[in-house]
This record gives C-alpha cells, structure tokens and sequence, in this order.
C-alpha cells in the first residue's frame, strides 16, 4: 500500500512563485509515489480576520492554482478544510492532550502574536489545528517549508502524548520532509522568505501576475553594489534571483555558472523574467481553462470531501471511543 501524504495551503493571499517553486511544484512530481491528500487549510486563514467574500473566492482560485500547477484530481484529492468537521472536531480533542507551555513555545505563534493588536485564541491553537490535520489522515509524510518543522515536531509530540494517555491510536507522521523545494526569498527584500501576507507591490510574483506585471517586479528586485554576478560572492539578492531562474529552468550548477558568471544585473534579471514568464504562461492558461467552467472546482473539492471523509469520520470515533466520548451503541 502507498503512504499517504499531506500538505496544505493557506488561502490567505495570491499565491506567488516561492509557493510554486517551494510547495505546489513538488507536490505535483512526487504525488505518484503516494496516496496524496492536498488541503486549502482555511480554518488556519481565519486566525486572522479575512474579508469573507474575498476568502470564498481565494479558497476557489487556489484550489484551480493545484490543479493549474499539475496536480491531477483524478489521482490525488483536493479539499478544502472547513468542508470536512473532522478536523476541527479532532482539533478540540487534541487541544485537551496539549500543555499550554508546548503552543507558548512556537516561534510562528511569537511572531505573529507580536505582530496583532488583538491576538485570538485562533492563532494559539494553530498548530494543534494543523496536527489534527495531518494525524486525522495518519499521514506518514507532510512536505512542508523549514518553517514549519516547529509544527510538525509538535504534531509529533502531541500524538505520542494521545497514544501514551490513551493508547495507540496515531501513526507517526515523519518529521524530515523530502523538501527538495527551492527556498524563494521576496524580491524586494531578500532576507525574509517569499510570503503572501507581505504588503510591498514589489516583494512577489504572484502565479496570476500578468507578463508586463512579472516583468515590473523583476526588474526591480534588490540586488547590490556590485555591477554584475560573481559567483564566488553572490549577495542575498542575486542568488535569490539566479536560485528563482535555476529552479524554473532545471539547470544545473554548471550551467548555470557558464551562462551567468560575470553578467550585469540588469541583463540577468531580463533573463530571469523571460524565464519566469515562459514558466507561467502554461500554468496561466490551464487555469483560465479550469475556471472558465464555473462549476468545475466546486464538483473537484466536492468529490474531495466525499472520498476522505470517511478515512476522517473512523479517525474521530476511533478517538472517541479511545477518551470515553460518547459514541452510538
Ligand atoms: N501551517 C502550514 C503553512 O502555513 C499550512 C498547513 C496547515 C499545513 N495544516 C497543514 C501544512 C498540515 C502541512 C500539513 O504552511
């Protein structure tokens, strides 16, 4: 039997290259070799306010970006989260195996605690969220970016306080991810990875920017003092923009070395550009196509919700019966 695999995505902004290049790209090579689950998490969007009806329309748009982005929903299922109760359900029950002091503890719940006016209770339970994602599936491998490793070791934990509590119930998801993707830092800041939630019109390519748009952006990425690439030296910047060309393109070091070395900025961000709108350009046309039928995504995340739905509904009784919850005679 093939291991199953789960990864999700927020639907909390555009989606851009460093989630093609880092997440949905690699999903859609390695979903083959497993059972593959792909979740739009917007339960975890809305730890922080989002617009309601901008919300409906990003949870449909990033499930067409899967799809646009090669995931075939003829072989791996796409959901969305809040259309299964299960995990919120398995939520509040692992919620109560899990010391407080462990979600205090995050780096992403400081973070972003520091960053809110009012902090809501949301963006501390985050992580047991994300862990009831991924146990309800019993999941044995989760892609996720390094930042996330924090949430992943916690899912590990709290699982294994569930099983030592109340027996063996959650298979153990591994820890190391085969995160083979790139790691893309933001354009107008390369010190600070690619994120949707940045504000600066300069700081991403989004997967739906219009050419002239993916142009714009480039051309104005933060670079250096220095006049052209040198390999033996590249600063945060230029490396950025050369690992961005590199991961689109499959070159490889040496090649990408002989085609780069000594060459000025300015020519080395039009070559990025091109490379980064060629990439696109399929992507963009396949999901004009898939959304051009209004019904079509609606009937992928439908059929979705009803294969996994009963893997998730035996996850939940099993926990029930587990704690004493009341369950049906
Ligand atoms: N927290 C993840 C992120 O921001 C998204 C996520 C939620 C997730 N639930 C998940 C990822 C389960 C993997 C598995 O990137």
């Amino acid at each position: 039997m093939k291991k199953r695999v789960f990864s999700g995505v927020q639907p909390s902004g555009d989606l851009h290259i460093g989630n093609y290049l880092g997440a949905l790209k690699n999903w859609a090579r390695i979903q083959y070799d497993y059972e593959s689950i792909f979740c739009i998490v917007d339960l975890h969007a809305v730890t922080v306010f989002q617009e309601p009806a901008q919300l409906l329309a990003k949870i449909r748009e990033t499930a067409a970006l899967f799809i646009a982005a090669g995931i075939d929903p003829r072989h791996s299922t796409i959901i969305a989260q809040s259309s299964i109760p299960a995990h919120a359900e398995l939520a509040w029950m692992l919620t109560c195996v899990t010391p407080f002091g462990w979600l205090g503890r995050m780096t992403q719940f400081k973070a972003k605690a520091a960053a809110q006016e009012t902090v809501g209770d949301g963006i501390f339970q985050y992580p047991v969220l994300m862990a009831a994602d991924i146990l309800l599936y019993q999941a044995a491998v989760v892609p996720v970016g390094e930042d996330q490793s924090q949430h992943l070791e916690l899912t590990r934990d709290v699982a294994q306080r569930f099983n030592s509590l109340y027996g063996e119930t959650f298979v153990m998801p591994e820890t190391s991810l085969p995160s083979v993707g790139a790691r893309i830092m933001g354009l107008d800041d390369p010190d600070v990875k690619m994120s949707k939630s940045a504000k600066g019109a300069n700081h991403a390519v989004n997967l739906l920017d219009p050419p002239d748009r993916i142009r714009k952006t480039i051309m104005r990425a933060t670079t250096d003092s220095n006049p052209a690439v040198n390999f033996p030296a590249l600063g945060p910047g230029v490396a950025n923009l050369l690992n961005i060309y590199q991961a689109f393109s499959g070159a490889s070091d040496e090649e990408m070395h002989a085609r780069f070395e000594g060459m000025r900025y300015g020519d080395l961000k039009k070559q990025v550009a091109e490379m980064v709108v060629a990439q696109l350009e399929p992507l963009q046309r396949r999901y004009a196509e898939i959304t051009s039928d209004p019904g079509y995504v609606a009937g992928i995340l439908r059929e979705g919700a009803e294969r996994v739905s009963p893997i998730a509904n035996s996850t939940v009784e099993l926990v029930k019966r587990r704690m004493g919850l009341y369950v049906e005679p």
